[in-house]
């Protein structure tokens, strides 16, 4: 069976490019960055390579990022980081309703530990009320962190007047920029940006790489210890191979493959919403180049996931995080969005690798799929009502 992967918010095949340029890092370039013999040398050169293409491609110097194992590991670090760094400050943080969990998450264990968070809340396509977040900045408030590209609705925050009050007020700004990296320009300068985080495997690189760009002066703790590894700030030997292959994939990433998407994404949305009682959540216009997110009345998102991956089409639910919870997304809900809505959404994130074909074989059997659940649907009858 041939398979039609449309989860690409979740994770993305990786480049063959990415691919060998990573190899020479396990079987010929393996030394450990941090050693001085020529091995070690080797492997620093490339490390400082791939900083260097990843810091240009945001407007950052070289020394303003450093690589994490992670996009969860980074948010981490930016939010645990900051907050014990300036405590003496204050102990409020801001956030929003609609964060991936390894930012509510840590909010949540923060709070534990002393923090107040506010989670603020969006409008019905996701965005943030620039006002809202202007009242909720407090005088003991040390950071903003507020995602750029939103990972299950796709909405793209307005990041660079969220930096703007943020420096009016003297408060860090943290957005999470995994899902937005190389589809949305970035330049930290022009948008204020204090701290933002990274990932490889959303774009064509490795999976368990991240980096964080931390803008100079700015004071944050480490939350490994060990040998001082990158600025003192992560701890650890590098992850050679795949930061490279991080850097390699930024390096691929492009402006037409942009445009590609953005005709796939439409063209996929345009052909969803001819099935009756469907609607398209999240923006039409401020949207990620690669997200669809639907919601279908009087259907199971987990069933139209189910129907289609018997097809060979990979789709999503909601956040591949929470693909195991049968709680509806919180994404969903904060948009305004009834838990039965909720449930019946389904989300499919195109890349560059997807063809117009596969979309087209998408949308021939989408509408015989919802047409038989709707059938067999315990609201079957209240449907042959309207
Ligand atoms: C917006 C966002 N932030 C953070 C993460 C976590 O990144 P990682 O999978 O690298 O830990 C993801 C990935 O699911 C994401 O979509």
């Amino acid at each position: 069976m041939q398979t039609i992967y449309l989860d690409n918010a979740a994770s993305t095949r990786v480049d063959p490019v990415v691919v060998k340029a990573m190899e020479p890092y396990f079987s010929e370039k393996y030394g450990n960055a941090s050693n001085l013999h020529h091995k070690g040398r080797e492997a620093k050169e490339a490390l400082e390579w791939a900083r260097k293409i990843i810091t240009k491609r945001i407007n950052a110097k070289q020394n303003e990022i450093i690589f994490t194992g992670s996009g969860t590991e980074a948010n981490n670090l930016a939010l645990k980081g900051i907050a014990f760094a300036n405590k003496d400050k204050g102990k409020h943080i801001i956030t929003t309703k609609i964060e991936h969990d390894c930012v509510l998450n840590s909010c949540k264990w923060l709070e534990k530990q002393g923090f107040s968070v506010t989670y603020l809340n969006v409008d019905e396509e996701g965005f943030v009320n620039l006002e809202e977040l202007e009242r909720a900045i407090r005088a003991d408030t040390i950071l903003v962190s507020i995602i750029h590209g939103n990972n299950e609705i796709g909405t793209i925050q307005d990041i660079k007047e969220i930096g703007k009050i943020c420096k009016e007020h003297n408060v860090y700004f943290h957005t999470d920029a995994c899902q937005s990296f190389t589809k949305v320009p970035i330049n930290v300068k022009k948008q204020n940006i204090d701290l933002m985080t990274l990932n490889a495997h959303k774009i064509h690189g490795p999976k368990g790489v991240g980096a964080l760009f931390i803008k100079k002066g700015v004071k944050i703790e480490p939350i490994l210890h060990g040998g001082g590894h990158e600025f003192g700030l992560r701890s650890s030997t590098e992850n050679v191979a795949g930061i490279v292959g991080f850097a390699k994939a930024v390096q691929l990433a492009n402006e037409n493959h942009v445009k590609y998407m953005i005709k796939l994404r439409d063209k996929l949305i345009d052909g969803v919403l001819k099935i009756p009682d469907v609607k398209l959540n999240g923006s039409r216009e401020k949207r990620l180049c690669n997200n669809t997110n639907f919601s279908f009345k009087y259907v199971e998102g987990e069933a139209i996931g189910a129907l289609l991956d018997a097809k060979g089409i990979c789709s999503s639910t909601g956040s591949a995080c929470s693909a195991k919870s049968l709680e509806p997304s919180h994404v969903l809900l904060a948009i305004g969005l009834k838990p039965e809505e909720a449930h019946g959404s389904l989300r499919l994130t195109v890349s560059r690798f997807t063809t117009e074909q596969e979309i087209d074989y998408v949308l021939e059997i989408l509408p015989g799929i919802i047409k038989k659940l709707r059938k067999i649907s315990p609201f079957a009858k209240f449907i042959s009502k309207l």
